[in-house]
């Protein structure tokens, strides 16, 4: 999608359709209807008038030949009551509006902008159109996935003097933030949809390393052979069951001006390693999945993807800060060659693990990648991971649970969370739950029973951070939505990048 500012006064903007808001109540004299000429404004209020516009949330009114204006289209939305105004919700109209009118064949629109809502509504707006413009069809070969849109127009002819509607270099700037935030949800998106017949781990390591060359990220794939020797037994015990070698993808990211961020904060002197489950399908293995939800399984690596989308942005956002992203990608399938229950494994930590259960996978994946994530530098932690059912019984879809000891670093990434608009919530970690993953054959377990399973996974995998400040982001949920939405198309959502970019990027500040 193409993105423009034009400072043309609203009422002279050329073009298919133009979209404005409108508060609940007061929908033809509020949000940016208000900034359309008087002869607009009247019709709109007859139209209130007679019931027709409320400005409810996501109401959409379509108007053709609108007076007073030159766009061919006048599409209005309702923004719903003032007081719940927010950057989540300026992302969902303009994804609405972007939604509706491409499925009415337009591949342009122009979104008025708002002067109340400065900078951070434009990231919003555009990140919104880019998410709304989505849809996970590319495997249909009748359907629509031609109806795009392809140029948005962010029109600031009407913010009030002729000057202030010139684009400052703040409002480029945060448009450019929301294109770089929401392609990359979308590369998330295509990742998680991928099914498993083409997304094996070795698709999924060519993907990141073509992702890393273009956007001039250090790339390096570790195969199973190198998995084997430097003795990531947890890892390879979940890989050895598969005829698809397991690959370990490291990208990483250095900033430019590393010389002044060694003597900058202590915050920006830290290695963020993030670390995100690339199971690229999870049969569950030995202790297999029943068949009715197991295809859902494909997006077992939504938190690899996750990891490489947050890559690709802060390649482009450039913050001050080193990353580095790890992901470790496996097939979990039962053969001949599977690890059982009973088995016991020894991760790259030198800490023994007896498998309970084949399925509780994800955890052990993430083990070795933590300690190889140490290894190579990293000084804080934060992992994403589809890790348990058990995290979408207490938070639903909505939600992504949010785990770890060191409170300092959970409430930055809470606090991210909360600035983007994403939903995520911390569930509590403590001593108690330990007894739960004991064992007395090996050092640890790995499952923790059903009462507490999100609580013990997390747990489990927080065991291989030791010291290090680590953050794991429960992501079963909220990976997937069910629901096709007016603003979002049902499937995979890119959840978690805007959050993890937010806090990379106010790290080295
Ligand atoms: N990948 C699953 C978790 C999952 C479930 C993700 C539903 C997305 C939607 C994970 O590997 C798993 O199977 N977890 C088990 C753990 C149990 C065996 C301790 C679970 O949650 O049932
Ligand atoms: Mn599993
Ligand atoms: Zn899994």
């Amino acid at each position: 999608m193409k993105i423009e500012f034009i400072s043309s006064s609203l009422a002279q903007l050329p073009t298919p359709a133009l979209a404005v808001t409108g508060f609940e109540g007061s929908p033809a004299s509020s949000g940016t209807a208000e900034l359309l000429p008087p002869e607009t404004r009247s019709l709109l209020e007859e139209l209130k008038a007679g019931g027709e516009l409320t400005g409810k949330a996501l109401e959409t009114t379509l108007l053709h030949r609108p007076p007073g204006l030159a766009a061919k289209k006048l599409l209005l939305v309702g923004a719903g009551k003032r007081e719940k105004a927010s950057r989540d919700l300026t992302r969902k109209l303009a994804g609405a509006v972007t939604r509706y009118l491409r499925a009415r064949g337009l591949h342009e629109l122009a979104w008025a902008v708002d002067g109340a809502g400065g900078a951070e509504s434009i990231e919003a707006a555009v990140e919104g159109a880019i998410l709304g413009d989505y849809d996970a069809d590319r495997y249909r070969t009748e359907g629509n996935s031609e109806r795009r849109i392809d140029r948005l127009v962010l029109a600031t002819g009407g913010l009030a003097a002729s000057a202030a509607s010139l684009p400052s270099e703040a409002m480029r700037q945060a448009a450019e933030r929301g294109r770089v935030i929401a392609e990359a949800q979308n590369f998330v998106r295509d990742l998680v949809n991928e099914p498993s017949n083409r997304m094996t781990p070795t698709y999924l390591a060519e993907q990141a390393s073509q992702m890393a060359a273009r956007f001039g990220l250090e790339c390096r794939v570790l195969d199973a052979e190198e998995i084997r020797n430097r003795k990531l037994g947890a890892l390879w015990a979940v890989a050895q069951g598969s005829e698809e070698p397991p690959k370990l993808i490291v990208i990483r990211y250095e900033p430019a001006d590393l010389a002044e961020v060694r003597h900058a904060s202590a915050a920006t002197s830290s290695v963020i390693g993030l670390v995100g489950k690339g199971v690229t399908f999870d049969t569950g293995g030995i202790s297999i999945k029943p068949a009715a939800d197991m295809h859902e399984m494909k997006t077992d690596m939504a938190g690899g993807a996750t990891m490489l989308g947050v890559m690709q942005a802060i390649a482009q956002l450039k913050p001050r800060v080193r990353v580095m992203a790890l992901v470790p990608a496996t097939e979990n399938m039962p053969s001949g060659k599977a690890f059982k229950p009973g088995d016991v494994v020894t991760s790259m930590s030198g800490k023994t693990i007896v498998i309970l259960n084949t399925d509780a996978e994800g955890r052990l994946v993430l083990a070795d990648a933590l300690t190889y994530a140490k290894e190579l530098g990293a000084t804080v932690l934060i992992d994403a991971a589809t890790l348990t059912g058990a995290v979408t019984i207490a938070l639903g879809n909505i939600t992504t649970g949010v785990f770890g000891w060191n409170k300092e670093w959970v409430d930055k990434v809470l606090a991210s969370a909360a600035a983007t608009g994403e939903r995520m919530w911390p569930l509590p970690v403590d001593d108690e739950y330990r007894e739960q993953y004991k064992s007395m054959i090996a050092d640890l377990a790995n499952t923790g029973g059903r009462y507490g399973g999100a609580i013990t996974a997390a747990m489990f995998v927080g065991e291989f951070a030791g010291d290090t400040p680590w953050v794991h982001l429960d992501i079963a949920g909220t990976r997937w939505s069910n629901e096709e939405k007016p603003y979002r198309a049902k499937g995979p959502t890119g959840h978690g990048v805007p959050t993890l970019v937010h806090l990379l990027m106010n790290l080295g500040s």
